[in-house]
């Protein structure tokens, strides 16, 4: 069905700028943006349905590209310990942390672990999300991360929403390969990558590269396992301590090179030279109470592009409002409201290879988008979170929230 969309204001975000058409019309065709300009400017069109959207202000729908949205427990437990004074990685090595949502992932059925994802993502999709990324790496098994990214796909056959699988079973170590963080880089790369990417669950790769998890040597394999069956990879790199996982990102063109506190500039250096997306993560640096800031600046000064996203996950970011984010980005790193939402959208859809597909309102691309009843796009980085009044249309769709 052929729909017109008008009496709107349209901030397109093409190249990751607002980039504003006043008073804008859009064309939808097919679940495509067919046209999009001033309504001044629209040719007579043969629409099915016209839907005037009140003067509201039209984005792209939002991205989140960077969650752990699956997984059983929570760890409220732990927020109790740090906030006495117990650190994130002292939690980790005495056997809390990842390894308890492990424990808790392991237990849960996929059912279980649906139904609790679906509430959560189901909290992210009130804030105008339409594409979301899910990590596996709870499972650290080929049965359960298989269970993990079975999950994934489910969310999107059963919610209006686009979901891309990333496989980050080299997230921690499992128990039963204690001291033994070779042997089970090894079983990644020779038994689950293959099996779970012949089993089309997964979109993308991802790694864990930190002293507590994975060094660079070892998931530089798992990058090189990734590219012979053709998968792109992303990488949590630099959270907590500067290894140069981003560099080393960059050396696999990946897309995304995620968290980035402590990168360096030469890593901001060769992460543009690739392409590679800052994905950052305002959430887990103020739940963590990080000091320590990404280096704006020079991800700026080198023209790294820069994504935002909730990293939605039980230890360190348990965020259900992707526009929190924004006003997190804004508040902690002091990006602009303008950045804040090419984060979340020209620049997550980037760091999730769909940039020829989503992210922006271009003739051609999805129709996903999100007529918001606000005065400035400036006010979606503004609210600290809350339910402000929309309209979500996914694929030329109109969907209830
Ligand atoms: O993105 N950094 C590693 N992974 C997650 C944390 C996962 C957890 O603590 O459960 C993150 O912050
Ligand atoms: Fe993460």
């Amino acid at each position: 069905m052929r729909t017109l969309w008008q009496h709107c204001h349209a901030a397109t975000m093409v190249d990751g700028r607002y980039a504003i058409i006043e008073d804008a019309a859009i064309v939808t065709y097919a679940g495509l943006i067919e046209w999009i300009g001033p309504r001044s400017g629209l040719r007579p069109v043969e629409a099915e349905r016209t839907v005037d959207l009140g003067y509201a202000w039209v984005t792209p729908g939002l991205i989140d590209c960077h969650t752990h949205a699956v997984f059983g427990g929570n760890r409220s437990s732990e927020f109790e310990q740090r906030l006495q004074g117990v650190s994130y990685a002292e939690i980790a090595a005495q056997g809390g942390g990842i390894a308890s949502t492990v424990r808790a992932t392991r237990a849960a059925s996929e059912d279980e672990l649906f139904a609790s994802a679906r509430q959560r993502v189901q909290a992210l999709m009130r804030d105008g999300v339409t594409t979301l990324e899910v990590k596996s790496g709870y499972g650290l098994d080929l049965a359960n991360e298989r269970k993990m990214l079975r999950v994934a796909r489910r969310l999107a056959d059963e919610l209006p929403l686009a979901v891309r699988a990333t496989c980050l079973a080299a997230h921690a170590l499992p128990p039963e390969y204690a001291g033994r963080a070779d042997d089970y880089i090894t079983h990644i790369c020779d038994e689950m990558l293959p099996a779970l990417a012949a089993e089309g669950l997964v979109d993308a790769v991802d790694a864990f590269c930190e002293h507590l998890a994975f060094s660079p040597a070892q998931v530089e394999r798992v990058f090189i396992k990734a590219h012979e069956l053709g998968l792109p990879v992303k990488l949590h790199a630099e959270q907590l301590s500067s290894l140069h996982g981003s560099s080393l990102a960059a050396r696999y063109q990946a897309l995304s090179a995620d968290h980035l506190e402590f990168m360096t500039e030469e890593d901001a250096i060769a992460m543009a030279a690739a392409g590679t997306v800052a994905v950052l993560l305002p959430g887990a640096f103020y739940f963590l109470r990080e000091t320590q800031l990404p280096p704006m600046e020079a991800l700026r000064r080198h023209g790294v592009k820069i994504a935002l996203a909730s990293d939605l996950n039980p230890g360190t970011s348990p965020g259900l409002s992707l526009r929190l984010m924004l006003n997190m980005g804004c508040t902690l790193f002091r990006m602009t409201p303008e950045e804040a939402l090419a984060g979340v959208t020209t620049h997550a859809a980037t760091a999730l290879g769909l940039g020829d597909s989503h992210g922006s309102l271009e003739a051609g691309k999805v129709a996903d988008f999100v007529a918001w009843h606000i005065e400035r796009p400036a006010d979606l980085a503004y609210w600290l979170g809350g339910d402000l009044p929309k309209r979500v249309v996914r694929r030329g769709h109109e969907i209830s929230n």
